[in-house]
């Protein structure tokens, strides 16, 4: 942790613990040849410069003689007491025969409000930051973004070094931004962000570390297919986001979301690999996936969702309980490619148990369909012997039978 502030984890929310400045200066560099800059709410004075302390001067406005309600002609200067921001517009002053003294564009806004910003990283080396004005304030603006960084002195006390100051950098291309390049990934940043225009100045300090801030791009290449010949699994595959780096020590782990087309809610699964096997899928119905990336230390934040990729696992030859057993893509060979070629598992998985239970069946089935032959083998005989003795016989049969059902399993089999 670089930073003395306890949960850094959630820095996307710094606004809220960012430490927040303001100053306001007067304006300077705004210096625009027949401009005037006026605060709303203020009391403005435009002076005729050809004509100082001239009386029968005139003021027109935006070629009219119309003014403002509420204006005040003192010595040749025109008072706009408590200006509204309707007030603004193109101001000229002339003597009694109406000609043009001088002209001045009068543009009343606000003041700079203190920017709101958020960082981010999307690889482990550079940050940009983007803010949104607080105040619409009507006037010309800039930024200043600076950074300080924070170093860490004898191994225990922070102190914030005046060395290491450097431009946040703004791309005229992507206003509002600005990114700073080569950080240290285990240091802390301060940034600074001015707002300023012709009435003033406010800034935002903001504190950054990388490893909180950190948010990678969506993986990319995202590819699922069917796998041959069993209908409930999808095989997925994508690759690191172009704008991070592929380091050792710098990795990135996955998560993948998926679902039926047709449902609403996605399952989950997360893997540190650049592959998976979905097990659980629906054979038959079309699934949309998608796939997402955070550092592989867990710093930071996920990254958005890829584009999605679809695909249909297909109906296959074999449906067997033992593949749910398998999920992980990295024992899968890269070898085991969609093909025609014949499914190399064996046909029959069943269960040992079964097996015992069907043998267990066709034994007594068997043993039964003897008994029977031999009890009717019985009687026919004793019928041809003994006619008279009928009833009784059948009787035994009935008891032999029962007597035989009766016997324990072991002796059975
Ligand atoms: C950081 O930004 C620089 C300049 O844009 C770039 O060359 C570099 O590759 C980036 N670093 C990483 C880790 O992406
Ligand atoms: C932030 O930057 C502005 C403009 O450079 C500067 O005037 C102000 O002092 C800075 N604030 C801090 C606390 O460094």
């Amino acid at each position: 942790m670089c930073t003395p502030t306890p949960g850094l984890r959630s820095v996307m929310v710094l606004l809220a613990a960012a430490l927040v400045s303001t100053s306001v200066t007067s304006g300077e560099g705004w210096r625009e040849e027949g401009v005037q800059y006026g605060q709303v709410g203020a009391d403005v004075v435009l002076s005729c410069a050809g004509a100082p302390g001239r009386s029968g001067v005139e003021w027109w406005r935006d070629g009219a003689a119309a003014l403002p309600e509420g204006c005040i002609l003192r010595d040749g200067d025109l008072l706009l007491p408590q200006a509204e921001l309707a007030a603004g517009g193109d101001y000229s002053c002339h003597d009694g025969t109406g000609q043009l003294l001088c002209s001045v564009s009068l543009r009343l806004g606000y003041l700079p409000g203190i920017p709101s910003v958020t960082c981010r990283a999307s690889d482990y080396e550079n940050f940009s930051c983007s803010w949104t004005p607080s105040v619409e304030t009507f006037l010309p603006t800039r930024y200043i973004t600076t950074y300080r960084k924070k170093l860490l002195m004898d191994g225990e006390k922070w102190r914030t070094q005046t060395s290491q100051v450097g431009p946040c950098v703004q791309d005229p291309g992507r206003p509002h931004t600005c990114s700073v390049h080569k950080c240290e990934f285990w240091s802390s940043y301060r940034l600074n962000v001015t707002e300023v225009n012709p009435l003033g100045s406010s800034f935002r300090l903001l504190d950054v570390t990388m490893q909180a801030i950190i948010k990678p791009d969506p993986p990319e290449g995202l590819v699922v297919e069917p796998v041959p010949s069993a209908p409930r699994r999808l095989r997925v595959r994508w690759q690191y986001p172009a704008s991070w780096p592929k380091q050792p020590h710098f990795q990135l782990k996955f998560r993948l979301q998926y679902r039926p087309v047709a449902h609403g809610s996605w399952s989950m699964v997360e893997t540190v690999n650049l592959s998976e096997v979905i097990t659980d899928a629906f054979s038959g119905l079309e699934h949309v996936v998608q796939v997402g990336a955070k550092d592989f230390l867990d710093a930071g934040n996920w990254s958005e969702w890829s584009a999605e990729a679809r695909a249909t696992p297909g109906p296959g030859l074999t449906v067997t309980p033992g593949d749910e057993a398998i999920t992980n893509a990295g024992l899968e060979s890269p070898a085991e490619m969609p093909s025609l070629a014949p499914n190399p598992e064996p046909i029959d998985r069943s269960d040992p148990m079964e097996k015992v239970a069907i043998l267990i069946s066709l034994g007594i089935f068997s043993f039964f369909i003897l008994a029977l032959v031999l009890g009717i083998t019985i009687a026919v005989w004793l019928r041809l012997r003994k006619p008279s003795k009928d009833e009784t016989k059948k009787h035994d049969f009935l008891a032999a039978a029962v007597h035989m059902r009766a016997l324990p399993k072991p002796q059975i089999l």
